[in-house]
């Protein structure tokens, strides 16, 4: 794992940014997994003036960690609707190669096995951006997720459900399952940037970093992963022992 320790979310967003942009100048069609949550916001604005400079982002490929079920497509709060409105439009990515698992699908198993099927279609996902949860999780793969895992239907825990009752009326009104990708689906991203900030994350990125590779902790799996870069800024990076975190 390369960890980067950074200043501030302004830079953290800048590195990963550039790891994006030097993807896409050798591949324009870049598949790109994109996350939800504040982790990867600044990333995403850095790109967002990377085009305002000329870079061409209409042959991008985004394809989404998660979903939660039940929300419709249109509702803002539905992960379709925020990638769209906060990653695709402003980038200038095509509507049509924004990929998302259909949380509103009458039969979810076979919505999950249709997302992987076309995420293999396209050759999988070249470069994932991940946020973590402050448990741990990676997308919704909570702890005791299998670490071969795909996507499937999944159960918010009561952590997930508290962290994001913020974007609902309260933790009751976050729905209770989602689709999202397994962790066997992230591992096979060919790169993966995790993206961490604040003290709240100290604890879950020393335990993916640092600890046992345990389902107790589900981002510690990449741990395993070859190309895995790990942007924190300083407060994140606070439970990291000092020869990491330089
Ligand atoms: C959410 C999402 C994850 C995200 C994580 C952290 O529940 N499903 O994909 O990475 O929690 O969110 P944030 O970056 O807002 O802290």
């Amino acid at each position: 794992m390369d960890v980067v320790v950074v200043d501030g979310q302004d830079l953290l967003g800048d590195r990963g940014a550039a790891l994006v942009l030097r993807e896409l100048r050798a591949d324009p069609g870049l598949v790109l997994g994109v996350a939800t949550g504040s982790s990867p916001a600044t990333t995403y604005r850095a790109l967002v003036r990377a085009r305002t400079t000329g870079v061409d982002f209409s042959e991008v490929r985004c394809v989404a960690l998660d979903e939660y079920v039940g929300l419709p497509t249109s509702d803002p709060r539905a992960y379709d609707a925020v990638l769209r409105r906060e990653v695709a439009e402003p980038l200038g990515v095509r509507p049509e190669n924004v990929l998302v698992p259909d949380g509103n699908a009458a039969d979810p198993g076979r919505a999950a096995d249709a997302f992987e099927a076309a995420v293999r279609r396209l050759g999988g996902v070249r470069m994932q951006l991940l946020g973590i949860g402050r448990n741990g999780h990676l997308g919704f793969n909570e702890p005791g997720s299998a670490f071969d895992s795909r996507t499937r239907l999944a159960t918010l825990s009561a952590t997930t459900r508290a962290d994001n009752a913020r974007f609902f009326e309260g933790p009751e009104d976050v729905p209770e399952h989602c689709l999202t990708q397994g962790l066997g689906t992230i591992m096979e991203s060919a790169k993966i940037v995790l993206l961490a900030s604040g003290r709240q994350k100290a604890a879950a990125v020393a335990a993916a970093v640092e600890g046992p590779v345990t389902e107790a902790c589900p981002a510690s799996v990449l741990q395993r992963h070859p190309d895995v870069t790990v942007i924190v800024d300083r407060e994140a990076a606070g439970r990291l022992t000092a020869s990491l975190a330089t």
